[in-house]
């Protein structure tokens, strides 16, 4: 939970959530999401935090039902959210809801660049609530993420003060 100390100390904790055939990573579509598979985006996850003096945990998940028990659980244990869920960005109201009930900053990102592709995936039902969109930078998008909530909860704090 959020207390005193920066990002460099080691006091938040955020939770990355990844949405249905993220798994597939490395082997999905390459020309479109990349060649580097899950484990290497937890893997820059982990890296991410360890540097920034942060927590972070991966859940991963193809239900919209696991994802929505994902963040319910994430109330009073995390500091804020990452979340791609990917196909369900463009459907899921559930999702959307349960963001709203916990009420913890998060920021939506997708790998790919959604904004370019089918008029479907401009649709979001999250977007709206996030506190940033990070689209279309691989990977890198959940490090640029997770420290964009680094700098916003720091920013929060240093005003409370
Ligand atoms: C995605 C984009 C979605 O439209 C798609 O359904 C995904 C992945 C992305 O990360 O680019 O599964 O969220």
């Amino acid at each position: 939970m959020e207390n005193d100390g920066g990002c460099a100390s080691g006091m938040y904790a955020f939770l990355v959530i990844n949405g249905p055939n993220i798994n597939m990573l490395g082997v999905r579509e390459p020309d479109i999401y990349g060649t580097q598979n899950y484990d290497a985006l937890v893997a820059l996850v982990e890296q991410t935090a360890r540097a920034g003096g942060f927590r972070a945990d991966c859940f991963q998940s193809n239900h919209e039902g696991a994802i929505v028990d994902a963040i319910q659980g994430a109330y009073g244990v995390y500091d804020g959210i990452v979340i791609n869920p990917a196909a369900y960005t463009h459907t899921s109201v559930a999702i959307l809801d349960a963001l709203k009930a916990v009420g913890l900053p998060f920021v939506e990102v997708h790998i790919s660049q959604v904004d370019c592709r089918e008029d479907f995936r401009r649709v979001s039902y999250i977007r709206r609530d996030a506190a940033a969109f990070i689209t279309g930078r691989g990977i890198g998008g959940y490090r640029d993420a997770l420290l964009f909530l680094c700098d916003l909860l720091a920013e929060r704090r240093a005003e409370k003060l």
